[in-house]
């Protein structure tokens, strides 16, 4: 069926509007009374020495976030790689490695590439993609759907949060077979994924401040962002969203890298977002917030209510989101990184849904 707008300015506004549907939607084709329901052939996560995964562009993102989970939740070791650096490096494939891909178009030429190089080597290729009739779906044992639903924006938004709710669906599944996590620990988590639409669609809501903080981030030449634990992969993906449709040069650090480099880069020109819940790494993320700001840097914080009263006013902007388990906060933390970064190319005027030189699907080396 052809997709509109659906009275959305943009392609993007509207895929980054649709998320707590399709995320409801997505739970509901993955979770039963009885929890988490994976297609046939299911995986024995209990056997799994280690997983490699390996993406594209946000695809990447949401691996590097993956990796947090599954070895936090399930203590499965993670390599997570870019697929152009992988495919060439041919890495060898230990016995008891399980491959997963992901992959919104599922055609995306580098990935289909690594996946061939683990064909045959690793004990199973698993994939996570939007569309189900794709190459890398076809040629995976097992092919998770996010159940998106079609994206049109070259930007991926909609179907970051469904890559990163089956990821997360999905080591919470090899928590319980591995032990890691009791079923009643499960199923709590479980409920709370079931309210994160709702809460989403709250977040939703404080588009107007993220607005009025992108207009002003959107004259900056150079913006930072930064993030710890969870927040690091999603730094990485607002950094990546900024630079793709507003044209604005943006860089990802890891928090505590600030010192090995670029808090060089600090002055008033320069906007820091930092992205940071209250959760246990808040002190040591709102030092490095410290830092910048003594140096003149103007910070725009994300975090939530207990996060807000506890820094203080000295962040330049706070864009307060709802509360939410910290194991969730991917998934939240997501939308002010989308709206911020749609906010921006709106107010510059770029072309939102095709930015110049992006393809929707890298079909071609
Ligand atoms: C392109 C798109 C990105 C996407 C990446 C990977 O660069 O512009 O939005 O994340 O390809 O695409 P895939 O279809 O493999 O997820």
């Amino acid at each position: 069926a052809r997709v509109d707008k659906g009275g959305h300015k943009h392609f993007m506004a509207k895929e980054i509007a649709e998320q707590p549907v399709v995320l409801a939607n997505a739970l509901q084709a993955y979770l039963s009374d009885d929890g988490i329901v994976l297609p046939e052939p299911g995986i024995d996560f209990d056997k799994v020495e280690r997983m490699v995964m390996v993406a594209c562009g946000t695809a990447y993102y949401a691996c590097v976030t993956a990796k947090y989970w599954f070895e936090q939740l399930a203590g499965i070791p993670v390599e997570v790689d870019i697929a152009s650096e992988f495919r060439y490096r041919e890495p060898p494939i230990s016995k008891g490695t399980v491959a997963l891909f992901v992959s919104q178009s599922g055609e995306t030429a580098d990935t289909l590439a690594a996946l061939r190089h683990c064909t045959g080597r690793a004990d199973s290729i698993l994939s996570v993609v939007n569309v189900e009739s794709s190459s890398i779906a076809r040629e995976s044992d097992l092919a998770l759907p996010i159940h998106a639903g079609t994206e049109i924006g070259v930007a991926s938004t909609k179907a970051f949060t469904c890559q990163l709710n089956v990821l997360l669906l999905l080591a919470l599944r090899a928590a319980e077979a591995r032990g890691k996590m009791s079923n009643s620990e499960v199923a709590t988590l479980l409920d709370e994924l079931r309210r994160l639409p709702g809460v989403f669609n709250a977040a939703l809501g404080r588009d107007d401040i993220i607005r009025e903080t992108a207009e002003d981030l959107a004259d900056a030449h150079d913006v930072l962002f930064l993030g710890r634990g969870l927040m690091f992969p999603l730094a990485l993906e607002g950094a990546l969203k900024l630079k793709e449709i507003s044209y604005i040069h943006a860089e990802a650090y890891a928090s505590g890298e600030l010192k090995h480099g670029p808090i060089a880069l600090i002055d008033h020109a320069v906007p820091v977002v930092v992205m940071a819940p209250r959760d246990h790494l808040f002190e040591k993320t709102v030092s490095n917030m410290q830092e910048v700001i003594a140096r003149g840097g103007p910070v725009v914080l994300i975090t939530d209510a207990a996060g807000a009263a506890e820094a203080g006013d000295d962040a330049w902007r706070t864009i307060v989101m709802p509360d939410v388990d910290p194991r969730l906060t991917p998934l939240l933390y997501a939308l002010p990184a989308q709206l911020l970064a749609y906010h921006a190319a709106v107010a510059k005027g770029t072309d939102v849904d095709q930015p110049r030189n992006l393809a929707k699907s890298v079909t071609v080396e």
